[in-house]
């Protein structure tokens, strides 16, 4: 058929607005009753079930959680936390942080030697652990806004922990190379590497002591993981080995609900994580930092294109470092971190041709290696109820320690906090005081699941894991779809960069055309190869109809009904 004229004009339209996007496109899975995007192929069939039953959007999220706890040991979990974000069919949206909190006995300098250099205890070991809130979340979320009873939502992971499932060539591997650390302690090396007989792809891999905790946070629900048999042997095992996670620690722990943070752009409305997560704030500074500069019209992966959102990247992360803390013990300047006039200010020192150096970048004054391992799962049911989460260990198999007995991991979330503000910490983020260590304090994240709304609808719904690089894969996807128009599937796919103000490099996928990169190279960037950036779990909302789009980096999946 030829095409008509109005087709060619839209093709031109595109081909002179969009230039850069392919012309092939990758395809999202798509359905109209329900959807579910995890980074394992297990845990998105227990999501999908929850919704088969009659379960809505955060039924199914409470089931991936549990599940992916079970299937994706180095991230998924029930030893750390993490955020969920919903939006509601009937227009409400909520944001529920179950991230870990410092314990009691924690303090200031408690990662620090007596010459004053950081130790590596905030990473590795006993000593490494918030208080964990996920299974506290989880069963908040389900009993605030879920549907079906809780045990219906735990045991499809009890199961899949005591029966087995089947590891994958990614799973064997990351239990064989991403834990290393693992065998230092008896019960991980025991659990996890097999006592060095690793496990191979195609083995069924059974944990039964997860198997019974969870059969326990199943009959008995998060009382059990907080004040009965788990807290107890958790505490005991924490105390005999030098951990500071006491009963009392345990009990006191309590999941936040939070007003999500709000702004708009290009038309859309942004719905994204408040502080203790630095990643909302960030994603709304630097897409108003972009607005009105044209960047989009270099087309992209232009170098154009890299040079505007990495400027904002750039600004953004030095005020991240100086401004940016748990709200519930130091004030985060928020409406001056997103005040026109301040951005307007930053839009303004971006040279439109050269790189700025990081050196000269300072946060705003206003008065008054680790394998990536975190995950995200974003879930829509057939209601319009729309779920995003992000939880984790923080690094891959978190501290590496698994709680005696339990068979679950514990997280190494401490080092979220700037063990010595103003020194680099593991992902090489430098924090300043706001995010020092305090009793009960939490960590400052970088999780930040987003939903974007067109005219009031759901319109796009993501996250992902790779700590500081989550806020830039995220801005770059929301960029790919609200401004490149790509589909949901190409967007997640495109290749990533990142700039976190210090170190002043430019970290870029494969995908950059060899002239892009010696474009940015002659504009000032030290650019520096990565294989791979995040991992994004995305749906996007077209016409009645989801389209999931898991990331292509890694084995996750999508599947709808
Ligand atoms: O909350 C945070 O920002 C980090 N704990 C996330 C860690 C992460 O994504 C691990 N991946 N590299």
């Amino acid at each position: 058929m030829l095409p008509t004229p109005r087709t060619l004009i839209l093709l031109a339209a595109t081909a002179l607005t969009v230039p850069g996007v392919p012309t092939w496109a990758a395809q999202p899975v798509r359905a109209r009753h329900g959807m579910v995007v995890t980074r394992e192929r297990h845990a998105t069939e227990a999501g999908l079930q929850v919704l088969a039953s009659g379960g809505n959007a955060v039924d199914a999220a409470v089931a991936v959680g549990f599940a992916l706890a079970v299937t994706h040991s180095s991230a998924g979990n029930i030893g750390g936390g993490g955020f969920m974000l919903v939006r509601l069919a009937d227009g409400r949206t909520t944001f529920i942080d179950f991230r870990e909190r410092a314990p009691e006995a924690a303090s200031r300098n408690m990662y620090l030697d007596a010459n004053g250099k950081a130790t590596q205890d905030s990473t590795l070991g006993y000593r490494a652990s918030g208080v964990p809130g996920t299974v506290r979340g989880l069963e908040y979320a389900s009993q605030k806004y879920g549907k079906l009873p809780w045990a219906s939502l735990v045991r499809p992971a009890a199961e899949l922990a005591s029966k087995g499932f089947t590891l994958s060539y990614a799973q064997a591997q990351s239990l064989r190379n991403g834990g290393r650390g693992l065998a230092r302690f008896p019960e991980s090396n025991r659990i996890f590497l097999r006592d060095g007989k690793f496990y191979e792809p195609g083995d069924t891999f059974v944990q039964p002591e997860l198997g019974r905790t969870l059969d326990r946070i199943a009959r008995l629900g998060a009382k059990d993981f907080y004040e009965g048999e788990t807290a107890r042997l958790l505490a005991e095992d924490m105390q005999a080995h030098g951990g500071l996670i006491t009963l009392d620690d345990l009990r006191k722990y309590t999941a936040i609900e939070r007003k999500p943070l709000t702004g708009t752009y290009h038309g859309y409305t942004l719905v994204t994580a408040p502080p203790p997560s630095s990643g909302g704030v960030g994603i709304l500074q630097m897409l108003a930092m972009l607005d009105g500069t044209g960047f989009e019209k270099g087309g992209a992966g232009s170098a154009t294109v890299v040079h505007y959102m990495t400027e904002a990247m750039r600004r953004y992360f030095a005020d991240r470092a100086e401004h940016l803390g748990d709200p519930d013990f130091v004030k985060v300047p928020l409406t001056a971190l997103l005040d026109p006039k301040y951005i307007a200010s930053q839009r303004a020192s971006i040279d439109p041709v050269q790189a700025t150096p990081s050196s000269q970048v300072r946060a705003g004054k206003f008065s008054g290696h680790e394998s990536v391992e975190t995950t995200h799962y974003t879930v829509a049911d057939d209601q319009g109820n729309v779920v995003a989460v992000t939880y984790t260990l923080n690094g891959g198999y978190g501290s590496k320690v698994t709680a005696a007995g339990l068979g679950f991991l514990l997280n190494n979330e401490m080092d979220d906090f700037a063990a010595k503000p103003g020194e680099a910490n593991m992902f090489g983020l430098i924090q300043g005081e706001a995010n020092a260590i305090a009793p009960r304090k939490t960590p400052l994240s970088s999780m930040v699941p987003t939903i974007v709304l067109k005219d009031g609808q759901p319109f796009l719904a993501l996250g992902s894991p790779g700590g500081p690089t989550i806020i830039n894969s995220v801005l770059e996807v929301i960029v790919n779809v609200l401004d490149f128009h790509m589909n949901v599937q190409d967007a997640v796919n495109w290749p990533r960069f990142h700039h976190q103000w210090m170190p002043d490099t430019l970290q870029m996928e494969p995908g950059y055309s060899p002239d892009t990169v010696a474009l940015l190279q002659s504009r000032g960037y030290t650019i520096r190869r990565v294989n791979a950036q995040g991992e994004v779990a995305a749906i996007r909302f077209e016409n009645g109809w989801l389209e999931g789009a898991p990331d292509p980096r890694t084995e996750g999946t999508a599947e709808g009904r």
